[in-house]
C-alpha cells in the first residue's frame, strides 16, 4: 500500500465546538488526512459553517450526524447533507428498512455515482447486551451487528460504521464492497483514553476496514501532523 492509499482512510475526527478551531486543525491536516468527520457537538454548535470550513481548506467531510426519524423526514435529511457536498453521511440502522430505503433512494435518484456514501450505524460501541436487553433486544450485540448491517445493505445503503473486532463478521456476511468504516482505533504511540475495545490502525486495515476514524491520537498530540504521518507510517509498515 502507498503512502497516498493509506492517508486516505485516515478520518480526523474534529470533536471541537467551534470555527476557528477548525481552521487550526484543518489548516495544519488537510494535506495529511483523507477526510475530516464533523459530528453532533460540531455541528450544533456551528452548523454547516463547520463542512464549508472543512472544504475552503480543500478537506473531504464524513458527516456524521446519525439520523433516525420517519423515513420521509430522514430522506430529506440526508438529501440536504448530500447537497452540501460531504463524501461520507449516515444515519441509525435501527430505524429500520424503510427509513434506510427512503434516504438511499432519494440521494441515489439526485446524485447517482456522485453521491456521498451512506453508511448505517449498526449497535454503538457503548451498548452492551444489558443495554439491548434493557431496550427489549434479547440478542447478543454480535448477531445484532451482523443482523443490521445486512438489513443495511439490503437497504441500498453503502456501508456501516463499526468496532474494528467486528470488521470479520460483517465482511463476511456482506461481500468486499460493503464499506466498513471503524473508530476504535489506537496507534502504538498514543493512549487507549476511554476506548475499549481497539485495534492499531494496520491490524484495522489488515483485517478489511476501509476508513479509521481516529480524533485524539492526532487532536492531543504535541505535532498534530507528525502524529498523522506516523500514523500513515504504521498502516504503510504493517502492510508490505
Ligand atoms: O478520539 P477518538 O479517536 O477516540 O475519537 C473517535 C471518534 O469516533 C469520536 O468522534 C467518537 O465519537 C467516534 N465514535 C467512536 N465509537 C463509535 C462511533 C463513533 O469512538 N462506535
Amino acid at each position: 500500500m502507498t503512502r497516498d492509499e493509506a492517508r486516505k482512510k485516515v478520518i480526523f475526527a474534529l470533536d471541537v465546538n467551534g470555527l476557528a478551531e477548525i481552521d487550526r486543525y484543518a489548516g495544519i491536516l488537510a494535506g495529511k488526512v483523507g477526510m475530516f468527520k464533523v459530528g453532533k457537538e460540531l455541528f450544533s454548535a456551528t452548523g454547516p459553517d463547520a463542512v464549508r470550513a472543512v472544504q475552503r481548506h480543500g478537506g473531504q467531510v464524513f458527516l456524521d450526524l446519525k439520523y433516525h426519524d420517519i423515513p420521509n423526514t430522514v430522506a430529506k435529511a440526508m438529501l440536504e447533507s448530500a447537497r452540501l457536498g460531504v463524501q461520507l453521511a449516515n444515519l441509525h440502522a435501527l430505524g429500520g428498512a424503510a427509513m434506510m430505503e427512503a434516504a438511499a433512494t432519494a440521494v441515489r435518484k439526485e446524485f447517482g455515482d456522485q453521491r456521498p456514501r451512506l453508511l448505517a450505524v449498526t449497535i454503538l460501541t457503548s451498548s452492551t447486551e444489558e443495554t439491548l436487553r434493557g431496550i427489549g433486544i434479547e440478542h447478543s450485540v454480535q448477531d445484532m451487528v451482523v443482523r443490521l448491517a445486512r438489513l443495511a445493505l439490503d437497504a441500498g445503503m453503502d456501508g456501516v460504521v463499526a468496532s474494528p473486532l467486528e470488521i470479520e463478521l460483517i465482511r463476511a456476511a456482506c461481500g468486499p464492497d460493503f464499506l466498513i468504516v471503524t473508530p476504535g482505533v489506537r496507534p502504538g504511540f498514543a493512549s487507549q483514553d476511554d476506548q475499549q475495545r481497539i485495534m492499531t490502525p494496520s491490524d484495522a486495515v489488515k483485517a478489511g476496514s476501509d476508513y479509521l476514524v481516529i480524533g485524539r491520537p492526532i487532536a492531543t498530540a504535541a505535532d498534530p501532523a507528525l502524529a498523522a504521518d506516523l500514523i500513515v507510517d504504521e498502516i504503510v509498515a504493517g502492510l508490505s
